[in-house]
């Protein structure tokens, strides 16, 4: 191996993600931390996974069968984003609500937020990979403009709309590619 994990997490830094609060309530009480890995995985049937560090005090409450919700978030709410991951330190929560929706708390203002079931629990290295079969989905009010992480910094999207993007599902001959052999 030609890297440190420091360079292997930096390059990964590099590739800007989404950030969702993963939040489940056990007996009284409602864990949640926050992940930049959640994506979606499959869309029939409507599969989505996050990668749980093996570590983190909710990886061993991600159980088959375990309901949870992953709350994506807006750009205004980056402060909630650093509270979800120091979930241990003590610290004045930054104002927020979880409300019960679907068998799992669902944290309110979110862009969107999808309640789930736990599909699969897979081990990938030091992480598990959380697989949740989406049972219900609430979609925030407009504008949902998205909070973004990238090179270790909160960012939101600039300006403008953007180019358009192929309408994946409507490609009937497969995606086509374009590379040179390496
Ligand atoms: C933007 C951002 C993205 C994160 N993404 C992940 C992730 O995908 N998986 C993960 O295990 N931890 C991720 N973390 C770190 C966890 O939020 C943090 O380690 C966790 O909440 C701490 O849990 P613990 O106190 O139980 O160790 C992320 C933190 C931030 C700020």
């Amino acid at each position: 191996m030609t890297f440190d994990s420091a360079a292997f997490r930096q390059s990964m830094s590099q590739l800007p993600t989404g950030v969702a609060v993963v939040a489940l309530a056990e007996e009284d009480a409602i864990h949640a931390m926050t992940v930049g890995s959640f994506t979606s995985l499959s869309l029939d049937p409507p599969l989505v996974l996050a990668c749980i560090g093996g570590r983190a005090r909710m990886a061993p409450l991600f159980a088959v069968g375990q309901m949870f919700s992953a709350n994506v978030l807006r750009s205004d709410q980056a402060a909630l984003s650093t509270y979800f991951a120091r979930a241990g330190m003590a610290e004045t929560p930054p104002p927020h609500r979880f409300l019960p929706w679907e068998g799992s708390p669902r944290l309110e203002g979110s862009a969107v937020s999808l309640a789930c079931r736990v599909d699969q629990v897979v081990p990938g290295g030091d992480h598990l990979i959380v697989i949740g079969r989406v049972q219900a989905i609430h979609l925030g009010l407009t504008p949902r403009d998205p909070l973004i992480f990238f090179d270790r910094r909160y960012h939101r999207v600039g300006a403008g709309t953007g180019d358009q993007a192929p309408e994946i599902e409507a490609q009937e001959e497969g995606p086509r590619a374009f590379y040179e052999m390496w």
